[in-house]
């Protein structure tokens, strides 16, 4: 029968047959060892010449590195092994020889990032890649699993739409439509309706912005969680981020020790990512950063320099709360307290992985949100359905936006989120 390397233990002794591909090769005298993956893992493969006929010695002396083949062989425990067993190979069947060498080898030397980034395609094959797809997937599972068991209700928001949600600066346009078009920024505005109707909802898709900053954080197409809810205070919003980055964090991590592993990431970092996070306003965090010795005025917003300045203080997520209104989203809810601050958080990762969320309350009064849309010089026609949301049955709400990729090179110590995502669109990067 057809295994997968993952539960070859439950095979000790038997014969089993495996698709997969030679992941690499180690030559001695009567002896070869292949390493050979099939996605799920990877797994030595240890050919015999006396065990085996002089044809299946010749194949296996043969075959290169990334063919496609079909081993069959006995399973046997083999307890210093990553997986725990070993396969004595009895028969081997080469599906695809490759006629030329793999471009990508394995050796210590890093290869230089621009040429594996040409080789995406074949890169994803490796090692540490397969680890992070992996944890990317478990915490996706991890994300929809919080939302489904609270009883949201996933509604997918439009790719193309007709107006900016997070500023005009970083807009993708699109030439089709005989209105202005361009590729959806967030799924905020949408779901803000779907959440009138719903109760308690979330989008999850691509975002595109037309970044035009060369960084490791930013990336030109990425995938946001954005749950909304209704009737929601900002106190709670904040209560419910913390069950949230605590419940994704330490489900993925559980689900991914293996993979963590091969990632080098430090498990203690992760350990500690539990409730309670600390919370600071806006205002507590720029006396930190002026503490911690790098540059900022009361009113300015925080680049990278001062993210990192600011979370040296701390080895979890930092809640920063109320910032200026000014320089802040149109939408955000002014703080009762003091007119001139929003009633929103952004939440900035530990060890310099930037922000990973940005939350609010959301304006619920018609004439403000007017008021606003008018100030930030949106035009007034293509928020019209927005502003209907606060004509008929205008009601409380908040939620926030978590960037997928960001969170994943946290969770997996990865510093770039470039690989963060199967095939990443970057500014000067569109292939393959
Ligand atoms: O802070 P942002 O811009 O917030 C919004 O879009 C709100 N409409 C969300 C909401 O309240 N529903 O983006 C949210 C998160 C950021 O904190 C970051 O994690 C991620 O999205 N993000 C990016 N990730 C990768 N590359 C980029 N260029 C990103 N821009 C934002
Ligand atoms: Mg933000």
């Amino acid at each position: 029968m057809q295994q997968s390397i993952t539960n070859l233990k439950d095979f000790i002794s038997q014969r089993i047959k495996l698709s997969g591909w030679l992941y690499s090769k180690r030559e001695k005298g009567k002896l070869i060892f292949l390493q050979f993956r099939d996605g799920t893992g990877i797994i030595q493969v240890v050919v015999f010449k006396d065990n085996v006929t002089q044809e299946i010695f010749d194949r296996c002396k043969k075959i290169t590195r990334e063919s496609s083949c079909v081993i069959e062989g006995k399973v046997r425990e083999e307890k210093r092994a990553p997986e725990g067993v070993e396969i004595d190979l009895d028969s081997i069947e080469i599906l695809h020889l490759n006629s030329e060498d793999f471009p990508i080898q394995i050796q210590d030397v890093v290869p230089e990032v621009n040429f594996l980034m040409e080789q995406r395609h074949l890169w994803l094959r490796s090692r540490k890649q397969v680890a992070l797809l992996r944890v990317r997937s478990q915490l996706i599972y991890a994300i929809r699993t919080f939302f489904q068991k609270r009883n949201f209700v996933c509604v997918d928001s439009p790719i193309l739409t007709p107006a900016a949600c997070e500023g005009t600066t970083t807009l993708f346009k699109v030439d089709y439509f005989d209105d202005e078009a361009f590729l959806s920024q967030s799924g905020q505005l949408y779901i803000e309706a779907a959440c009138m109707a719903l109760g308690k909802v979330y989008c999850f898709g691509p975002t595109f912005r037309a970044e035009k900053s060369k960084t490791r954080k930013h990336l030109t197409e990425f995938w946001m969680i954005e749950p909304e809810i209704s009737f929601i205070t900002f106190d709670k919003l904040l209560d419910f981020i913390q069950d949230y980055i605590e419940e994704i964090v330490q489900t993925t991590y559980s689900n991914c020790v293996p993979e963590l592993k091969i990632l080098e990431r430090d498990l203690s970092k992760l350990d500690q990512i539990k409730r309670p996070f600390p919370i600071i306003s806006y205002k507590e965090a720029v006396e930190i950063i002026k503490k911690n010795g790098e540059q900022i005025q009361y009113g300015e917003d925080f680049g990278a320099p001062q993210e990192e300045a600011l979370v040296k203080e701390f080895n979890k997520p930092v809640f920063v709360t109320r910032y200026p209104s000014n320089i802040k989203a149109f939408y955000m809810k002014p703080d009762p307290a003091d007119n001139n601050l929003a009633l929103c958080v952004d939440v900035i990762a530990p060890e310099g992985f930037g922000e990973l969320i940005g939350g609010s309350q959301r304006i619920d009064d018609y004439d403000l949100l007017k008021q606003r849309i008018l100030d930030h010089k949106l035009p007034l026609d293509s928020f019209k359905w927005y502003l209907d949301l606060r004509k008929y049955g205008s009601a409380s709400h908040g939620g926030f936006g978590m960037g997928l990729e960001r969170t994943l090179s946290w969770i997996s110590g990865i510093k770039h989120v470039r690989e963060c995502i199967p095939f990443p669109r970057l500014l000067y990067r569109i292939y393959p």
